[in-house]
């Protein structure tokens, strides 16, 4: 027995040596990629592969920063998909998610004219600048330094990238004839911007000479709330849609607005061929369709009397009705909609030129 136990000895004592340099080995080399963990690994992989899948479905989540709050309006930015049916949308304005940001919205007035308002830090090479602005050249400051910045437009402009529209007209899906609602006045006009250089305060100041002009608004000293300015263009026949300054495809919600309440336009814009480009031509009264105010005064009072005539002016509304397009939220899920479709390269060079000539 003894002989045995004299065998066994070397052995334990391989074995007692062998099992102190697995456990330094395991204590000291901690393994990374190991065989050790790969029958845990094929236990794990299919969560994995769930999680890679969710990360992909939020890697085509489409980020728009809005690095303004445009004139400094804050809204509700979580409107896409509930509101407007556009999926995929993160729509955010915190800073701090610009590097994953595939688009940044850069409201114009709101640089402020000072370029060290705008993102400082470096581009992500798949980020696009979109600018956004509704205002009309003069009314937007000309800032040097705008070249070769922005990738994309938003603006009211049909040439830009995505359309910043102030409304739609679409067709109804069954067919029924407007009623005008009923109205106690002729013509109105509301107006907050005033200044006696606009062509339309030297047209009003000629037109009133031969039609009473029913006036509101911050220009004449009432200023009145959205719901005023709703019943009042409503009790209108007539309302001056009178841009504050004239440049093609610049035609406000002052137009929507009167054709969504049944009110006729009477527009001093652009030219009537480019109002035709949005609407049926009979369904507004161009300013540049009589050789004064005068004439233009005497049609209207021949409208007044006339029902026949003035109701025709209601015809398209059979087969369409107009809505003025919606807040600002809108149009950053807009920006999102075109970017989930182009990612193409895009840099606008000379982009000054393009706006302001
Ligand atoms: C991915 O998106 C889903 C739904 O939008 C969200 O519940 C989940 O938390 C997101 N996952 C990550 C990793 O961001
Ligand atoms: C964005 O990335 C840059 C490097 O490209 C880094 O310097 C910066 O701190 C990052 N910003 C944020 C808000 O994570
Ligand atoms: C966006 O435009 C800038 C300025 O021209 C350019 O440097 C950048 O590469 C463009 N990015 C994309 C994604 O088109």
């Amino acid at each position: 027995m003894s002989t045995n136990s004299n065998m066994l000895r070397p052995l334990l004592i391989s074995i007692f040596v062998l099992g102190c340099f697995a456990t330094i080995f395991f204590m000291y080399f901690k393994p990374s990629t190991s065989w050790l963990y790969s029958p845990v690994k094929s236990l794990v992989s299919s969560n994995q592969d769930k999680s890679a899948i969710s990360t992909k479905s939020n890697e085509s989540v489409i980020i728009i920063l809005l690095w303004f709050w445009p004139f400094g309006a804050r809204f509700k930015l979580d409107v896409c998909s509930s509101q407007y049916n556009i999926e995929g949308c993160l729509v955010t304005a915190d800073r701090n998610l610009y590097n994953k940001s595939h688009g940044v919205v850069i409201h114009h007035r709101d640089i402020a004219g000072d370029l060290s308002n705008l993102p400082s830090q470096q581009r992500p090479p798949f980020q696009k600048w979109i600018w956004l602005n509704l205002e009309s050249p003069v009314h937007s400051p000309r800032l040097t330094g705008l070249n070769s910045l922005f990738n994309l437009t938003l603006n009211y402009r049909q040439d830009s990238d995505i359309r910043g529209t102030y409304g739609t007209v679409i067709a109804k899906e069954t067919k029924e004839d407007f009623v005008p609602p009923s109205k106690n006045k002729l013509v109105c006009w509301i107006v907050s911007n005033w200044s006696p250089n606009h062509a339309r305060a030297k047209y009003y100041n000629e037109l009133k000479k031969y039609v009473d002009v029913h006036v509101y608004g911050q220009a004449f000293g009432n200023r009145i709330s959205g719901e005023e300015c709703q019943s009042i263009v409503t009790s209108c026949k007539f309302y001056l849609s009178f841009e504050n300054s004239i440049f093609k495809d610049y035609i406000t919600e002052k137009f929507y607005r009167a054709l969504s309440l049944g009110t006729v336009p009477v527009v001093l814009g652009p030219s009537r061929q480019n109002y035709e480009n949005f609407i049926q031509g009979d369904s507004f009264i161009h300013v540049n369709d009589f050789p004064s105010p005068k004439e233009l005064a005497e049609y209207l009072l021949l409208l007044d009397k006339n029902e026949y005539l003035y109701k025709k002016y209601f015809k398209w509304r059979r087969h369409f009705t107009a809505h003025g397009y919606g807040p600002w939220a809108r149009r950053l899920c807009d920006a999102c909609a075109y970017l989930k479709k182009h990612n193409e390269y895009k840099s606008i060079n000379d982009f000054i030129k393009w706006y302001w000539g």
